[in-house]
Parts: structure tokens; C-alpha cells; sequence
């Protein structure tokens, strides 16, 4: 349910009862539920432009809430703040309303939009490390929670498939292959490496790589055949990782720079012939005063070499034509490391100025910081090498596996193996999404693993845990009309209806660590409910509607954690 624009309506007609018009109410959950479920912050404000006073107009706003359906108390505090209580019968009856909706009672949008995601999206010629993890989980979580709200989401894996590298990995490849017919590849990383060797100490070789380059380019059949080789290879090494860590990306989803190649020349051609790119000693660029460079000068963005080459550049303004105007984009979310932030501001605004990017299209750069290890330095292994991807999240699964045999050594094998996935696999995950991702966090595998604080196994374990008090509930009825007369209840209930409006404000504002930090609490809360109202020891319709609470609370767990793309187990 949308809570917050009830509550919010509710506010607006008492503003407007006192006498109040054009400010904001300003409501908000309450900062110390001790005081309040919701509290309005915008009388201050409202007295200030009316030149009142702000208590006494909070006690009129108060006094036309007197009668509210929905507020059971609203009290003025501090210099004119008002503290809101919800009616339990107003909770109640919105708890029993969500039994009966589709999805949790959460809306679908109206106005679906059509949104793509660009996300994981690495570069082919190498081994996904590290580096490539993020962009993939967070992007992932952003895409299912936008596609449960209804809007229609389009992925888009924007992989590294094109330049000058793939000339040498082709002449490599071809070599290796005609050493030895069974050849398969196998460690990417190691095999860029030694291409590279080949490359740096063998004349013939790196002229054979260059003679590729210029014949993949022309669209030489054998060639593209071989190139296109190496690329269903390297996908594979990716689709391995996406599938160990439940991404939702498929090779439908692929969509490379070199998908953009045929585009490139008019792209640029259109850039200049209206005027905005221009010569700049061979090269090709559009000046952007609104972006000052080093010496205080509009900015270059570089759109075609000297000599004709195109970069990563150009390939991202064909791409931009392309998902406007072929995939009918109205929001478009950038999912990449923020050291790209200023390429993609530059983008966005050469796309604004050669009207590829209407104004009605968002463009959003949803760039994420650095993840480090303990030391505070980029996360390395031991030796100081960049970490594959596949070898961590091995990791993650053996040490959960080790953790929850130690917590359960009755366990057999099959069952810890799959425990240790699901605990493994979405404490990595979590320990990402639960940082505001602007941030550089630090990546550190007791934290994430613990099983206290806000941590995947915390969560997954909450959930187990409504799990088991169903399995001794036996059968249970809703009750006709839920009681709600802890405080602790009420809480719970006020913190379950919010779902819809945290899911809103997470996909509005690119942040999945809205819905960690909310399940978090949820958890903690619905602890505090279990320790202080006992559940199965009550009766009649106390008991069924605790059990009411539990079992929204389980399933709002499973599928907020869902969103996060975060696994949960009826037993750990
Ligand atoms: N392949 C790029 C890299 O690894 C990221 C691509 C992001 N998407 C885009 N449309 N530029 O740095």
C-alpha cells in the first residue's frame, strides 16, 4: 500500500483546515518511534512564510487531525514539530487488506515505463575480476525491483567486444589452435597475458594481430567467424559467474559495442554536420563549455580518433540513439563504476544538445564507489593480484559452508552444501547492497558472515525463523479483524505497511540500501515483537493475529530479500 501518500494526504487537509497553503508537510517516519509513528516536520516552514506562530499553528494543524480516520494521536513538540501515532484499527485493517492483494499489496505503476539498465558489462578480452562485481549485483537488484513495480525493464549488457586488442587475441587464438586441435580456453586472464607476450616479443605475430584488426573491421567473414569465437568463449567464462551468483542477465541481454560499430561514421557525421562536432587537429570533438578541462577551457569529448579510429565514446552515442529511439527508453540507468562519472555527464549532455536524448528520457549515471580490502586499499589478493571473480565467490560458498557445519554438524552434506551456497553467495551480495553505493566499502568476510548485525545470514536466519513458528502453529485462520494492542505489534504493522514506500523510494533513487536497511530493521523489530508477545503460548484471536504478523513478516522478508536477488531457506 502507499502508505506515505495517505498519511500524506491526511497531513494536507489539516494544513489546509489551519489555514496553510503552499508548503509542505513534510512528513516523515518518526526519527524515535518512542514519540511517534510518523511526525510532520513542515509547520516551522509554514509559519515562517505566514509570519506565525509556529506552535500555535501546530497545535491548530494537531487539532484538525483530532478526528483523523488514521491518526490516534498527533502531538506537538519541540519548536513545531507534530508526532504521529497510527490507529491500530486504521493498521489492522491495512495488514488484513494485504492478505488479500496480489504481491504483498504492493501497486503496480501506472505509468510503467520503459527503463533500460545497462549493467555488469565488462570487457571480453579479460577474466571478470573484482572490478566487474558490483556493477552486476547492484544493477541486477535495480532491475527486479523496477520490473515487481511494473515498469517494463530492458537489460542491457553492454559488453567490451570491439578494438584493437581482439586482433591480437584472435592471432592467438588461431595459433593455439592450430597447435593443438582440442584447445579450449580456459583461464582468460592467463590467456590475454600470453597473447600479449606474443604479441610484444614476435614481430610476424603482432603484424598478423594488426592485419586482423584492419580485416575485422572491414567485415572479413573468416575473421569476424574467429572473432566471434573468442567472444561465445569469453560470454561463457561470464555466464558461469552470473549464474553462480543468480544474476538475471541471459545471452539475450548482450548487447556489445560491437553491435554499434555500423553506426559510428553517421553518428559522428550527424554530430558534425549540425555543427557541434568539430576538427581539432584530425580528431573529432564536440567542445563543452559547460565542463571546464585542467586549464579552465570547455572540455573535449572526443568522438573519432586522428586517423578515423572511433572510441569508447562514440560507441556510447550511437548506443544512446539506439536505446531511445529502437528500445523506446524512458529512463536509462548507467550502472558503472564512478570513475566513468564524467564520461557519462559528457555523454548525457552531448546527447541533450543533438536532441538524442529528449527531454522527456531520463539518463541516470548510477555509479558505485570502490571495493577495498581490510588494509583500506583496493581489494587485491595476497600476492597483489586483481581477484577473479569465480575464485571469490568459491570462496564465499566454502566459508559458509564451514560456518553453518559448525553451527549444525548433524547436517548431511547435501544440505550444508546448499545452506553454504545460499548463505555464501548472499552475504557477498548483501555486504554490496547494503552500502549506500556511492561509497567505496570494505569488503570483509567475517563481517558479512556473521550471523548478528546487518548481514545476509542475519536476515535469512530471521526468515527461518518465521519458518519454524509455522511449522508448530499448526492451522491457522486469519481473524476476522486483526488486534493490534502491544505497541510492539503496532510497530511491526506500521513497519509492514511501509514495503510499498521503501520499494518506491529505492527504484526512484537508483538505492537498493533503502531496502536492505528497511528489511534490516524489519528483522530487528520483528526480533523484538517475538521476545516481548509470546506467539504460540497466546490464544484465540491474539494468537492469530501475532501469527498474522509473522507471517507477513516472513514473506515481506522473502521477497524484499528477493529484490536484493538475495536467496532464503525454510531451514539453516
Ligand atoms: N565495458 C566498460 C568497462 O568495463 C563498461 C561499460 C559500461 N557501459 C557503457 N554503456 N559504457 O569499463
Amino acid at each position: 500500500m502507499k502508505l506515505h501518500q495517505i498519511l500524506s494526504a491526511e497531513a494536507e487537509a489539516a494544513f489546509a483546515a489551519a489555514g496553510i497553503s503552499g508548503s509542505p508537510v513534510a512528513l516523515q517516519p518518526a526519527k524515535n518511534p518512542d514519540f511517534g509513528d510518523y511526525q510532520i516536520n513542515g509547520v516551522m516552514g509554514a509559519a515562517k512564510a505566514a509570519k506565525q506562530n509556529p506552535r500555535e499553528l501546530a497545535q491548530k494543524v494537531a487539532g484538525a487531525l483530532a478526528d483523523s480516520k488514521v491518526f490516534a494521536a498527533a502531538e506537538v513538540a519541540g519548536p513545531g514539530f507534530i508526532n504521529l501515532r497510527l490507529k491500530p484499527e486504521f493498521l489492522a485493517e491495512n495488514m488484513k487488506n494485504i492478505f488479500q492483494q496480489q504481491q504483498l499489496g504492493i501497486t503496480r505503476a501506472d505509468a510503467p515505463q520503459t527503463v533500460v539498465i545497462d549493467y555488469s558489462s565488462p570487457n571480453l578480452a579479460k577474466e571478470m575480476h573484482v572490478g566487474h562485481l558490483r556493477s552486476g549485483i547492484i544493477g541486477d537488484s535495480i532491475a527486479r525491483i523496477l520490473g515487481f513495480l511494473g515498469h517494463r525493464v530492458i537489460r542491457q549488457n553492454h559488453v567490451g567486444d570491439w578494438g584493437t586488442q581482439f586482433g591480437m587475441l584472435i592471432a592467438y587464438l588461431i595459433e593455439q589452435k592450430q597447435q593443438n586441435s582440442n584447445f579450449e580456453l580456459a583461464d582468460l586472464e592467463q590467456f590475454y597475458r600470453n597473447a600479449k607476450v606474443r604479441f610484444d616479443e614476435d614481430p610476424a605475430f603482432a603484424d598478423t594481430a594488426r592485419a586482423y584488426v584492419v580485416k575485422l573491421q572491414s567485415g572479413d567473414e573468416q575473421v569476424l567467424e574467429w572473432w566471434q569465437q573468442f567472444v561465445d568463449l569469453s560470454l561463457q567464462h561470464a555466464e558461469n559467474v552470473y549464474q553462480t551468483l543468480g544474476l538475471l542477465l541471459e545471452r539475450d541481454d548482450v548487447c556489445g559495442e560491437s553491435f554499434y560499430n555500423k553506426d559510428l561514421q553517421n553518428t559522428v557525421d550527424e554530430l558534425a554536420a549540425m555543427g557541434l562536432a568539430v576538427d581539432d587537429e584530425g580528431a573529432k570533438v564536440v567542445f563543452l563549455p559547460e565542463f571546464k578541462n585542467k586549464d579552465g577551457e570547455a572540455a573535449a569529448f572526443i568522438v573519432q580518433k586522428q586517423g578515423g579510429g572511433f572510441l569508447y565514446a562514440s560507441t556510447d552515442l550511437a548506443c544512446m540513439r539506439y536505446r531511445v529511439n529502437e528500445l523506446q527508453a524512458d529512463r536509462l540507468m548507467y550502472v558503472v563504476d564512478h570513475r566513468q562519472a564524467l564520461h557519462f555527464q559528457q555523454l548525457f549532455a552531448v546527447s541533450r544538445k543533438a536532441g538524442w536524448l529528449p527531454e522527456n528520457v531520463s539518463a541516470e549515471f548510477v555509479g558505485f564507489g570502490t571495493m577495498m580490502g581490510k588494509d583500506g586499499k583496493p581489494f587485491k589478493t595476497r600476492s597483489g593480484d586483481t581477484v577473479k571473480l569465480v575464485d571469490l565467490l568459491d570462496e564465499a560458498v566454502e566459508r559458509a559452508t564451514a560456518l553453518v557445519r559448525g553451527k549444525n554438524p548433524a547436517l548431511d552434506d547435501t544440505a550444508a552444501a546448499e545452506i553454504g551456497r545460499t548463505v555464501g553467495i548472499g552475504a557477498v551480495k548483501y555486504a554490496d547492497l547494503s552500502k549506500n553505493r556511492s561509497s567505496d566499502y570494505v569488503f570483509d568476510w567475517e563481517q558479512m558472515l556473521s550471523f548478528e548485525g546487518n548481514t545476509a545470514p542475519y536476515l535469512q536466519y530471521a526468515y527461518t525463523r518465521v519458518q519454524s513458528v509455522f511449522k508448530k502453529a499448526g492451522a491457522w485462520t486469519m481473524p476476522e479483524a486483526l488486534l493490534l494492542n502491544d505497541s510492539l505489534e503496532q510497530r511491526l504493522a506500521v513497519e509492514l505497511l511501509r514495503f510499498e514506500d521503501v520499494l518506491n523510494a529505492a527504484a526512484e533513487q537508483a538505492a537498493p540500501h533503502y531496502l536492505a536497511g528497511y528489511l534490516y530493521q524489519l528483522a530487528a523489530l520483528f526480533s523484538r515483537f517475538y521476545e516481548a508477545c509470546p506467539i504460540l503460548k497466546a490464544e484465540g484471536v491474539v494468537r492469530d493475529s501475532r501469527l498474522a504478523l509473522a507471517k507477513l513478516t516472513g514473506e515481506t522478508l522473502r521477497q524484499g530479500l528477493a529484490l536484493l536477488g538475495i536467496d532464503t531457506l525454510d531451514v539453516m
